[in-house]
């Protein structure tokens, strides 16, 4: 499978122009936020018994493939290749089809970067027909994306919430609505994007996002994001919608895949590789 995958992303490379070297040059600025709202709350202890990456950096499996997986990302964000990408730092997470992994890969991959001492990260569940980021966090539902879409809440600050993790922001999806993707593809969604790539530099945002097969509006969001992360199930994803969604994908971004649910000799489960732009 990764051979194919690495042709994929060959062609896709071979589109971009510049290349230059891949050594990570992280901004370090701080960002003002005027969120004003009772902070979200994750039981810390309960996710790391529930597989997820622990925010005290305890050697892992899970935290190991995590650190794997965003040094790329973080590389590409704020490296030399930074330039090269339109909003280097706002990263799509999807996957082919449903329940590949996209929420957890978006939900370790916030807090493992939260957990970098000079990053700050927003984690925006944008996947609005199932939102699951704060189900899967164990929080109760809020306003979110799609309150504020349909100008139910006027300031995107309304819906962008502070949690127990200093450097970990939410904005939830908010309430399914009939016009939720379309909501997705709208101006309102690419201004708000591109107001959080500006304003927020040094801050990474991660949108957990629809199944890049079947929702056309989730190709909409690979036009305001600099990269992609697509989850592929092992031994579940068939090629040729791996290929299709690289077509749904902007060739102008960097792409990069995780293969999710591997089972290891041992009968535990995880991520391995990371197949992604770059010069490494
Ligand atoms: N590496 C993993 N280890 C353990 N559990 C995992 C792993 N990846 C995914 N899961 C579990 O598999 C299920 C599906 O994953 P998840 O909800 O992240 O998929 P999804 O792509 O977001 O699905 P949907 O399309 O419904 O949004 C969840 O219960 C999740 O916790
Ligand atoms: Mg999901």
């Amino acid at each position: 499978m990764s051979n194919t995958i690495e042709k994929a992303l060959q062609r896709n490379q071979q589109q971009r122009q510049e290349q230059s070297s891949d050594d990570a040059a992280p901004a370090a600025s701080g960002s003002a936020s005027n969120d004003i709202k009772e902070p979200m709350f994750l039981d810390l202890e309960k996710l790391e018994e529930k597989g997820y990456v622990s925010v005290s950096g305890a050697r892992k499996q899970i935290n190991e493939e995590f650190r794997e997986i965003k040094r790329k990302l973080l590389s590409n964000a704020f490296g030399k290749l930074a330039k090269t990408l339109n909003n280097s730092n706002i990263i799509m997470v999807s996957s082919s089809r449903p329940s590949e992994g996209k929420t957890f890969t978006a939900t370790n991959l916030a807090l493992s970067i939260a957990s970098e001492q000079d990053k700050t990260v927003l984690l925006v569940d944008a996947d609005v027909l199932k939102p699951n980021v704060l189900f899967s966090l164990g929080i109760e539902r809020r306003n979110g994306l799609m309150e504020y879409l349909t100008g139910e809440v006027d300031d995107i600050a309304d819906v962008l919430y502070s949690t127990n993790i200093d450097k970990l922001k939410i904005i939830p999806a908010g309430k399914t609505h009939h016009l939720s993707t379309e909501l997705l593809a709208s101006q309102k969604m690419h201004d708000t994007i591109q107001e959080f790539a500006n304003r927020y530099s040094d801050r990474v945002v991660i949108i957990d996002s629809p199944p890049l097969i079947g929702i056309t509006e989730t190709a909409v969001l690979a036009n305001f994001a600099g990269q992609a992360v697509v989850v592929v199930e092992e031994g579940k994803a068939k090629m040729h919608d791996i290929k299709a969604s690289i077509e749904r994908l902007n060739p102008d971004m960097a792409i990069g895949f995780v293969v999710n649910k591997s089972v290891y000799n041992d009968g535990d489960m995880g991520y391995y590789g990371y197949y992604g732009y770059g010069s490494e």
